[in-house]
């Protein structure tokens, strides 16, 4: 025991040079709205509890921040479910729908001395409230050799700016193990995005398992081999390498129960009219021609789509009845971008069905078509939210618009009193270079950089103080043409996709504090074992 008069030394001189912390010296991204440094210190160690209320939500958090912890620091954390007893030291979980205080997504945060209290009044918000604490956590002082992390007293009340805060992940240009899509929901819970859009089926690839149409995780989830380099790049040269795979509906649920675990919601995706080359490569009799079709090798837009026959629709509605039983999500995204008219304007079918609607044209065929798919939606009390090209030929009635051609398809959404979520490629595509091109490696284009993502307003200034209520938040797209491996789909989404938890949380940005934080941020993903961009804040 030699050591322990040093030890003891050594901790009261970091107790006592902590409380010289600032504000600014909390690294926690998205900036909480308010946070107030005390003088004093909570130290963590082996002996904090983490008590819950009687919820099993509760608990759920308790145990995940526990494992986090554990994870970072290699420091267990006993998890406990108690009544109100806060005597002992401990971290305190509160619950209270009545704490008026808080909105649904609200929290507060206070360390003291010898307890730390997370109140709010819904487990979105006290699951919130704990991954604030677990990034002061990272920010916090380790004691060499001890188990122990110093973090400041504070007071933390937030809340978010937007109730929509997404991402989206692209499964079908390249797919992912279900272990990395995991990962990839623990970052969004990390940066408390509250939405995962998955883009589930596409012209490349079908992923996700539909009993009724076997076919489509047969024939639909595989290519007979993928485009190298880049799609300009003449000739274009092909691998020979069959490609593929699919997410069975029992790894589906898996994925849906983790994701809500971490208080996200995931949001599927099953394109129609077009994007659907893959599902037509199976059952031929849904295309306009009849086929054969094989399932894309390369990137881009297709001309054959879903035709408008009644044997169509009662292929997607028996497709989204499997989709609505695996996901409990409000919304279901239906897609509607990029469905080039050239077949319906060849094909009686389709014609037919303009005659017999009374249609003016293509447009308003596609307009059909969704307004069809969101009636069977709505019957079963499902909304759906489409790419902006759903507004052309006319709106569904309660349909949500995914603004991504630039802002104008969520300017003209909301003046239509329609809700829509900002995600233009100018600032939210994170398929587009981030750093000098010269030396990054190849992406689809673009250049939009850290500070870029980071200095996006999502409510457009031409829209008045109600249509704005419209705007529900935005989000950042991953599409995966270019990404091949988990490493490179966190390389483009890290560190964008901090800038963007700020733009949909945070009420008062301020970039040099966030580019300070960004630094530490590095430091996190290093431990957290996350791939990244180190180099963001190239200018060409
Ligand atoms: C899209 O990027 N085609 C929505
Ligand atoms: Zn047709």
């Amino acid at each position: 025991m030699k050591t322990a008069p040093f030890f003891i030394l050594l901790f009261l001189f970091v107790i006592s040079s902590c409380c010289r912390y600032e504000t600014d010296d909390v690294m926690i991204i998205p900036q909480p709205q308010q946070i107030e440094i005390s003088n004093s210190a909570f130290v963590f160690d082996s002996g904090v509890e983490i008590n819950y209320p009687n919820n099993e939500e509760l608990a759920v958090q308790a145990t995940y921040f526990s494992e986090l912890v554990f994870n970072s620091f290699g420091l267990k954390l006993e998890t406990k479910q108690i009544e109100d007893n806060n005597s002992h030291r401990g971290i305190f979980i509160k619950l209270n729908s009545d704490y008026e205080d808080f909105a649904d997504e609200g929290y507060s945060l206070i360390i003291e001395k010898n307890k730390i209290v997370i109140e709010a009044s819904s487990p979105k918000g006290s699951f919130y409230g704990l991954q604030s604490l677990y990034q002061i956590l990272l920010s916090g002082n380790r004691i060499d050799d001890s188990d122990k992390i110093v973090v400041p007293t504070l007071e933390i009340t937030d809340e978010p700016l937007f109730p929509y805060r997404g991402m989206h992940l692209d499964v079908c240009r390249h797919m992912f193990p279900v272990e990395f899509v995991k990962k990839y929901i623990d970052l969004l819970a990390f940066y408390k995005f509250n939405t995962f859009h998955w883009h589930l089926t596409e012209d490349q690839g079908w992923r996700i398992e539909i009993k009724k149409y076997p076919k489509l995780a047969e024939i639909s989830s595989m290519r007979k081999e993928t485009l190298i380099g880049h799609y300009g790049d003449k000739p274009q040269k092909f691998d020979g390498k069959p490609y593929g795979g699919y997410y069975t509906q029992d790894e589906v649920r898996e994925i849906v129960k983790y994701a809500a675990d971490r208080q996200i919601t995931v949001i599927p995706e099953i394109e129609m009219p077009g994007h659907s080359l893959a599902a037509l490569a199976a059952y031929p009799e849904l295309g306009c021609t009849g086929g054969p079709y094989e399932v894309a090798t390369k990137w881009g837009v297709f001309e054959d789509i879903y035709c408008t026959k009644e044997q169509t629709f009662e292929f997607l509605e028996n497709v989204l009845l499997e989709v609505m039983e695996l996901f409990p999500s409000k919304y279901i995204h239906i897609g509607g971008d990029e469905a080039p008219k050239s077949r319906w304007k060849e094909c009686s079918a389709c014609q037919d069905v303009i005659v017999r609607e009374g249609l003016k044209d293509e447009h308003e065929l596609q307009s059909y078509f969704i307004q069809r798919m969101e009636k069977y939606l709505n019957s079963h009390g499902r909304s759906i939210i489409g790419w902006d090209e759903i507004l052309e030929g006319g709106l569904a009635p309660n349909a949500t618009v995914m603004s991504w051609r630039g802002t104008e398809g969520g300017i003209a959404a909301a003046k239509q009193d329609h809700d829509a979520i900002m995600t233009p490629g100018s600032h939210c595509y994170f398929d587009h270079y981030q750093a000098d091109r010269k030396t990054e490696p190849i992406a689809i284009g673009g250049f939009t950089t850290l500070e870029k993502v980071y200095s996006y307003e999502p409510v457009p200034d031409s829209l008045t103080n109600e249509e704005a209520l419209r705007i529900l938040g935005a989000q950042g797209n991953v599409w995966t043409e270019y990404m091949e491996t988990p490493e490179y789909v966190e390389y483009m989404v890290l560190p964008r996709m901090a800038a963007l938890s700020e733009v949909t949380w945070t009420g008062d940005k301020n970039w040099d504090l966030f580019k300070n934080k960004i630094f530490t941020h590095f430091e996190y993903y290093d431990r957290m074992g996350y791939n990244y961009c180190d180099h963001p804040f190239e200018t060409k």
